[in-house]
């Protein structure tokens, strides 16, 4: 018998990322073209908590050679928060979330999955409640990931993100139009967080610097939207770009689709994410939105999603 469905969105972040590591702020939007959807049934007694994560082909369960696989230590964890015994249920996830892309994929499955158990309790969690435990499990994918794909996606917003700090909703008073696509390559978020951690390690000053510009571009992407014009972040993601390959963390893959995406009509382009491979996102119109998309799969794009952003 199906007890609870529980389902987060995708993620993107628009502009920020790496700097937000340092402490830096970032701006991270839901993708709801994208989506986990776990749902939870009961399980004849004495069967425990078996989790299907469908598209992986994987059954997990919470017995100890499972402990620390994501989706057991989110079902564990969350349990624990809500104080129940472990119960007889079947939980089964699908996710049309890309993985290793930088959409979130984990933190998607991991929060439909809190969800999902919170709800078949007949509990509720609060989106803060959903972000920390989803925090717990993002630290197996990465290492020392800021909070950000956690937040957005548990919020189910648009997000202002500064580590440490409550994550702002920021007002986006004219929606724009986004095309993300998927460069094929795997993104290594770890291995491209711990070069930069080496470089900023042999010179913090320069490294500072440019973090500090990403600041500046981060407050005036926030400001544009607030304000209604959209337009103008062409220019001001390209610099985001800009200063991200100067950090190390574009590639020539990554660089070459942005240029196609610039060359065919997109007002600004950059990279999403961890960088080295995975996601970049092109700011386009109605008018210029399915030529930038042609124009990146022609490129060497292996799947693009148009979106719209703050409807
Ligand atoms: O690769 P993604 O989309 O999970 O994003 C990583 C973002 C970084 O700023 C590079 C790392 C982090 O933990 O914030």
């Amino acid at each position: 018998m199906l007890l609870a469905t529980g389902r987060a969105p995708g993620k993107i972040i628009l502009c920020g990322e790496h700097a937000v590591v340092y402490g830096r702020p970032a701006l991270a939007v839901p993708v709801e073209q994208v989506q986990a959807v776990a749902t939870v049934e009961s399980a004849e007694p004495g069967a425990g908590v078996l989790l299907a994560a469908d598209d992986l082909g994987e059954v997990v369960s919470l017995a100890p050679d499972d402990a620390g696989h994501p989706l057991a230590v989110i079902t564990r964890l969350t349990l624990a928060h809500l104080g129940l015994p472990v119960p007889d249920w079947r939980v089964r996830v699908r996710s049309t979330v890309p993985i290793a892309s930088g959409l979130g994929s984990g933190a998607a499955v991991s929060a439909a999955i809190a969800k999902a158990l919170a709800a078949a309790a007949g509990r509720d969690l609060s989106p803060a409640e959903v972000s920390d435990l989803v925090y717990e499990t993002e630290k197996i994918h990465h290492g020392t990931p800021s909070g950000i794909d956690n937040t957005v996606i548990a919020y189910d917003r648009p997000v202002y993100f500064r580590r440490d700090q409550l994550p702002a909703p920021f007002a986006i008073r004219r929606p724009f139009s986004l095309v993300i696509a998927d460069s094929g390559i795997p993104s290594p978020t770890r291995v491209a967080v711990g070069d930069l951690r080496r470089a900023w390690q042999e010179d913090p000053e320069r490294i500072e610097a440019l973090f500090d510009r990403v600041e500046q571009i981060v407050e005036a992407v926030r400001a544009a939207l607030a304000a209604g014009r959209p337009g103008e972040l062409g220019p001001m993601l390209d610099a985001n770009q800009e200063i991200l390959g100067t950090l190390g963390v574009s590639c020539p893959e990554l660089d070459r689709l942005v240029a196609a995406a610039r060359a065919a009509g997109a007002a600004g382009a950059k990279l999403s994410g961890g960088g080295r491979g995975g996601n970049l996102i092109a700011l386009v119109t109605d008018e210029t939105a399915a030529d930038v998309a042609a124009a990146l799969a022609e490129a060497g794009a292996v799947r693009t999603i148009t979106t719209t952003v703050g409807t």
